[in-house]
């Protein structure tokens, strides 16, 4: 079949594979190819199990693969035979050199450039969908017109805002879409052929342009907003535990203000996953950069406050469990870093169950999708950790339940059965205030919630 146009995605992780299945699923009449430098990873994407867990995925792939979305590890043919490419390859924070710990680590991307640059036979436009410093398009650009010849390449901004585990719903339904260019002839040409491909299922009111740089600074400050949000109301649960308030009922009074909103004002134990801290750190150190201190110092404490509440969740875990956990038996009820998704890069989880360990505590993790991530992350450590699937079986003979991940699941498990099979007294240490606190309670449980009230019986 001859196909209207030819799209490909480099990096098939968590960004570049649904977004590029989406525009195959929505776009019949292009033809969409996702490539990537890990071969197993690519491997995984043509067959039944598919290395990354989104809720509507695995549908979308099935009615598309094959028929005008391609999994492929031909990095250099796949550039040369595609006219639209979008980067989304990883942007980790640096660990090394000037700004490590901070700034962004780029090398994958830099990469990325060079091999378009040397595999291009006609002009191309360029989309970065990886989320970037600012002027990192001025760099691709100086990258891709270091070559000779008569071959031009544009460079679009194009960050993807959509989160884990509601992937394909904010993909298929995304609040906006933004496309930012250079307001050249070739730039503004660009934008509207990118403009086209959205507009196929995005409603022309919801596709926003701009200016390049502006879109790639919006992506690190809606990150920023939006961890802000999560450490302003954590900062305010360690004060209700202090004053007998309670977290979820200042949340749901301040959230009744238009002005405010009710979204992302939940206090846990704070936020995880692979861009919030790493995109605030890198706004840091932009604005470091820049000579603005102020500015820098006033998001970095929204990373300070996250490590803050984690902090004061296992020192409470101690604290209550009459100051040593040595020998006791602690069940991690989610390691995955939020629901609906088995990712757990830089799940507060791992922090937690790090912790327990330094107090020698044994732990079980029990997840219904992230296990096999949880025995990566953890596969340096030396204390006792098994990985249980089955929450029953985890929780069985435990002294406490630490609930990590907001899983649903965890709501409606039988804790009065968990109860029976634990050692008394039993504890709760509920890290994401989703259970029924009174009811557990009840049953027997020691309940600590995040911001109010404890329930126990000392
Ligand atoms: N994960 C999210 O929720 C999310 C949301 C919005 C934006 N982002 C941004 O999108 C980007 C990608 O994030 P991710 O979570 O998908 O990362 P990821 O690690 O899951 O995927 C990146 C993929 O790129 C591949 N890759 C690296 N260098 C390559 C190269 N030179 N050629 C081909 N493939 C290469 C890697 O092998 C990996 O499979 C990051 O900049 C991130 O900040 C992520």
């Amino acid at each position: 079949m001859e196909f209207k146009k030819n799209i490909l995605g480099i990096g098939a992780g968590y960004v570049g594979a649904p977004s590029m299945v989406m525009i195959a699923a929505k776009c019949p009449d292009y033809k969409v190819t996702v490539v990537d430098i890990n071969p197993q990873r690519i491997a995984a994407w043509n067959s039944e199990e598919l290395p990354v867990y989104e809720p509507g995925l695995e549908e979308l792939v099935r009615q598309t693969r094959g028929r005008n979305l391609f999994f492929s590890s031909d990095v250099d043919k796949e550039i040369r035979e595609n006219d639209i490419i979008f980067v989304c390859v990883n942007t980790p924070t640096k660990t090394f050199g000037a700004g490590a710990g901070m700034a962004a680590d780029l090398q994958y991307w830099e990469k990325t450039a060079r091999q378009i640059l040397e595999n291009s036979q006609s002009s191309k436009i360029v989309v970065e969908k990886s989320t970037l410093p600012i002027k990192t398009a001025q760099a691709m650009e100086r990258i891709l017109s270091s070559g000779k010849g008569d071959i031009t390449f544009d460079v679009l901004s194009n960050p993807e805002f959509m989160a884990e585990g509601t992937a394909v719903s904010d993909l298929e339904n995304p609040d906006r879409v933004l496309i930012g260019s250079r307001e050249t002839p070739g730039g503004l040409a660009a934008r509207r052929q990118l403009v086209d491909i959205y507009a196929r299922w995005i409603p022309p009111e919801k596709i926003i342009t701009s200016n390049i740089w502006s879109a790639e600074l919006s992506k690190l400050v809606a990150n920023a907003f939006l961890a802000q949000r999560v450490s302003s109301i954590n900062s305010i649960s360690a004060l209700c535990e202090k004053a007998d308030a309670d977290i979820s009922e200042v949340a749901y009074a301040v959230g009744m203000d238009s002005r405010i909103g009710a979204k992302f004002l939940k206090a846990g134990i704070g936020f995880g996953g692979s861009c919030f801290k790493k995109d605030i750190l890198n706004l840091v150190y932009l604005c470091r950069f820049y000579g603005l201190p102020e500015v820098a110092d006033y998001w970095e404490s929204v990373v300070r406050i996250n490590e803050y509440q984690q902090d004061r969740f296992i020192a409470n875990v101690l604290q209550s469990m009459f100051n040593t956990l040595a020998g006791k038996k602690i069940c991690v009820l989610g390691f995955a870093f939020k629901a609906d998704t088995g990712d757990t890069r830089e799940s507060p989880a791992i922090y937690i169950t790090r912790k327990l360990l330094a107090e020698h505590a044994d732990v079980v993790i029990s997840d219904p999708k992230a296990l096999a991530n949880a025995a990566s992350d953890l596969a340096d450590e030396k204390g006792t950790v098994r990985y249980v699937e089955d929450p029953y079986e985890a929780a069985a003979g435990c002294h406490a339940l630490a609930v990590m991940t907001d899983w649903e699941l965890y709501r409606r498990l039988d804790y009065r059965k968990i109860y029976k099979s634990m050692v008394k007294p039993a504890f709760i240490f509920d890290g994401r205030n989703i259970l029924d606190h009174r009811h557990c309670f009840d049953i027997g449980f020691n309940v600590f919630p995040i911001g109010k009230p404890s329930l126990t019986r000392f």
